[in-house]
């Protein structure tokens, strides 16, 4: 179904590294080889800025620009205009936090949730802070899951905001965000939407969810680090005051006011991130070259031989077997993770041991920290093969210490 030999020639760090068990793809997933050419074309050929000068090559690096948002605008079946590049996920999550700041007022509510990465939950956080809004939190199912009623359940007719993950990045659980938007609007709230960690999973459609806003980053879907997209509606970037103020994003400048231009570019102040938008346009093209569907049912069927080889051995807590994408959470009785993945490394396996920046979901579970591993299609048998037995000599390791001793 997966050449998955075949895939791992697209990536170049397997030839430099050929003994990598890469599994934190979460983090960041591995850098695929038309991103890197695609970089250095512009680097080597180009190295200009954008929309600024009147010359030859300032046209083409701005053509290419210009290319990358109608790409990644396709991508998510938006329109070219309405997607902004940022520095990543969470600068696009705190661009739309900070602009609604000064429209909040006290008494207002901002609905959020325990998933939240810290770049989804802490701009938001901050905002309830200043504005006196109340942030409230939609109830959890027992294993760590939003559904359309607990939402019902924190929505009111204060409702203003509502900032949530799509998918998870430590459960990998998958919000039914279409009924949730669809509620929120009733209200007349805004819905933003953090996927980064769908991105380079599932199908995104902004349309067909009718979300306001959405964000989500270059580096986790084999793209470059340093880049990411803010999409906003339109009607709603128009009626949005910029958040950063400089150059190309003015109209007419003044001695005492200024006006800005259109949207996207009022809200891309500075000289963009240019090489960053080339890469991702050539990572939009990698992942819609190997079909997202494709990709998931590949990956997921891994991880659930993966799961079942964890389950047998002994002593091991699985907190999301069923996640909708191909992550991995789980500790080992008694042994703190950050051991595990140290002892995993010497066997040449990465995997994520802490919080994920993510907090509240170790709440949630009641623990400190957890292990996640997280697949990509550069994963094979063989990566999950080597994780457990790794796991299982780790195991058979530290049951050599008592509690006490660790
Ligand atoms: C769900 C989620 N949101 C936001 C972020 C932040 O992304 P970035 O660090 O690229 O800004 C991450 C990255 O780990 C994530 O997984």
């Amino acid at each position: 179904m997966m050449d998955v030999k075949k895939i791992r020639e697209d990536f170049p760090i397997y030839q430099n590294e050929p003994a990598l068990v890469y599994l934190d793809s979460a983090a960041s997933a591995l850098k695929v080889k038309p991103v890197i050419e695609a970089i250095d074309h512009y680097y080597e050929t180009l190295g200009v800025n954008v929309h600024r000068g009147t010359y030859d090559l300032t046209y083409e690096a701005t053509e290419l620009y210009e290319k990358a948002r109608q790409k990644v605008a396709a991508f998510i079946h938006a329109e070219t205009d309405e997607i902004i590049f940022t520095r990543g996920t969470t600068s696009s999550l705190n661009t739309i936090a900070l602009a609604y700041r000064d429209l909040l007022k006290p008494g207002d509510e901002i609905i959020t949730s325990e998933l939240e990465h810290h770049s989804s939950l802490l701009p938001w956080m901050m905002a309830a802070q200043k504005t006196k809004a109340e942030l409230k939190y939609i109830p959890l199912t027992k294993t760590g899951r939003i559904t359309v009623e607990s939402f019902k359940k924190v929505l009111t007719d204060r409702t203003k905001i509502v900032a949530i993950t799509y998918i998870s990045n430590v459960l990998g659980y998958q919000t039914p965000i279409k009924e949730i938007i669809a509620l929120a609007h009733e209200k007349g709230a805004i819905v933003i939407l953090d996927a980064a960690q769908a991105a380079s999973h599932i199908a995104i459609d902004v349309k067909d969810l009718n979300v306001d806003y959405l964000a989500f980053s270059g580096h986790k879907m084999f793209g470059p680090t340093g880049i990411g997209v803010l999409y906003g509606k339109k009607a709603l970037l128009n009626q949005l005051e910029p958040v950063e103020y400089g150059g190309e994003m003015a109209d007419q400048v003044f001695q005492t006011h200024a006006t800005w231009k259109e949207t996207p570019i009022k809200f891309e102040a500075g000289t963009p991130i240019i090489s960053g938008a080339i890469g991702l346009a050539a990572a939009v093209d990698y992942i819609q070259t190997h079909n997202l569907e494709q990709m998931q049912a590949y990956t997921l069927k891994l991880r659930d031989k993966i799961v079942n080889d964890l389950k047998a051995i002994e002593g091991i807590t699985i907190y999301n077997p069923d996640a909708e994408i191909a992550t991995i959470t789980f500790n080992v009785d008694g042994v703190h993770p950050h051991d595990i993945a140290t002892f995993l490394d010497q066997d040449k396996i990465s995997v994520r041991a802490g919080h994920h920046c993510a907090q509240l979901v170790s709440h949630f579970l009641n623990v400190q920290s957890t292990l996640r591993v997280s697949l990509h299609i550069y994963n094979d048998e063989r990566d999950g093969n080597l994780l457990v037995e790794s796991i299982r000599r780790a195991v058979a390791f530290f049951s050599g210490f008592t509690k006490e001793s660790l």
